[in-house]
């Protein structure tokens, strides 16, 4: 994807309170599936239930998982071995391979198009998961003069887990790292903060 670098400043508000027209939560914002035809008026319900959840995945899933195959910056990859749980969600519905509406057990026929489609080529997008590690093991000597250390990174960004081939647990960028499905905060783009003066970015790369 591009990096433009637009921003808008909301209220800290959490994503379940209903007020209309408020920045800062799932209420209204791009997440807010209600006033499209195929979500069938339901909010949270495209991504979780309260009852019979996917099995095998935290947060009460709902949603269809992706099983594509992606070109990485490192080769291909899939999500199931390859991302975090976060990014593997978003991408069940951002690489365009299942559709919108496939969840509660139905299979849909509405997918995404337009500029939010990300596709299976992820060689154009900011690395994710495998990619990713924050730090790599091994870490190589000059990763430290290149990237924030973990302990110091801003609050706002979050680091996810990722189990690599040899079920040890490292430490991956996601797509939640930078963020928020729920809209939390009201910035542009759901980014977990402003992005102006590139604050997101500077936050890992010491630039
Ligand atoms: C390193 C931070 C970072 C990561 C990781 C990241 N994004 Fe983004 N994303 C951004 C920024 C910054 C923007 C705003 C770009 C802009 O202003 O055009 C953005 C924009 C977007 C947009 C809107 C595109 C548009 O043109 O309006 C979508 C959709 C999106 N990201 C989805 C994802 C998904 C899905 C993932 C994981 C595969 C992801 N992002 C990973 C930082 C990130
Ligand atoms: C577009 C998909 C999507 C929608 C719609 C959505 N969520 Fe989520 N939700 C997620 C994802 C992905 C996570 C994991 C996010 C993370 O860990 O950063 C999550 C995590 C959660 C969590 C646990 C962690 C937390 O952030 O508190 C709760 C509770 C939750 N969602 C509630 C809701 C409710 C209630 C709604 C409806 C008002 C809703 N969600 C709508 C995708 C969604
Ligand atoms: C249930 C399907 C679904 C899931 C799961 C999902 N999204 Fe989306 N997302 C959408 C749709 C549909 C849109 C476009 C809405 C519209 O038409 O404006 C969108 C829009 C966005 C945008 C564009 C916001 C903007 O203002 O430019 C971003 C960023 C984004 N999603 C990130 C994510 C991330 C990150 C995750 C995982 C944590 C995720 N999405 C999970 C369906 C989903
Ligand atoms: C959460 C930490 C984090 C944030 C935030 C972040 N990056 Fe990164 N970035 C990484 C990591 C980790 C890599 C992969 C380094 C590697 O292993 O080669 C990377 C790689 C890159 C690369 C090299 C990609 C390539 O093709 O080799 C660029 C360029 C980049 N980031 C730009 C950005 C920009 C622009 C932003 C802000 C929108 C940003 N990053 C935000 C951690 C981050």
């Amino acid at each position: 994807m591009r990096f433009r670098m637009s921003h808008l400043l909301g209220t800290m508000v959490f994503a379940g309170v209903v007020a209309s027209g408020a920045s800062g939560q799932i209420v209204g914002s791009d997440h807010d599936f209600s006033s499209k035809a195929w979500s069938g008026g339901e909010i949270c319900k495209p991504c979780h239930t309260p009852h019979n959840a996917l099995a095998g995945v935290p947060r009460l899933w709902n949603h269809e998982l992706t099983t594509a195959t992606y070109q990485m910056h490192e080769g291909t990859g899939t999500a199931a071995a390859d991302f975090d749980t976060d990014s593997r969600f978003c991408l069940s519905c951002h690489d365009g391979t299942v559709a919108l509406d496939s969840f509660g057990g139905q299979t849909g026929t509405s997918f995404m198009g337009g500029g939010e489609l990300l596709g299976t080529d992820l060689t154009n997008d900011h690395p994710i998961g495998s990619d990713a590690m924050y730090p790599p093991d091994p870490q190589p000597a000059w990763w430290a003069g290149a990237f924030q250390d973990p302990a110091n990174l801003p609050s706002f960004l979050r680091i996810r887990d990722w189990v690599d081939p040899n079920g040890v647990t490292q430490k991956v960028v996601s797509c939640a790292s930078c963020h928020t499905v729920h809209n939390k905060g009201g910035f542009d783009h759901m980014l977990r903060a402003s992005n102006a003066a590139s604050a997101i970015c500077l936050g890992c790369h010491l630039k």
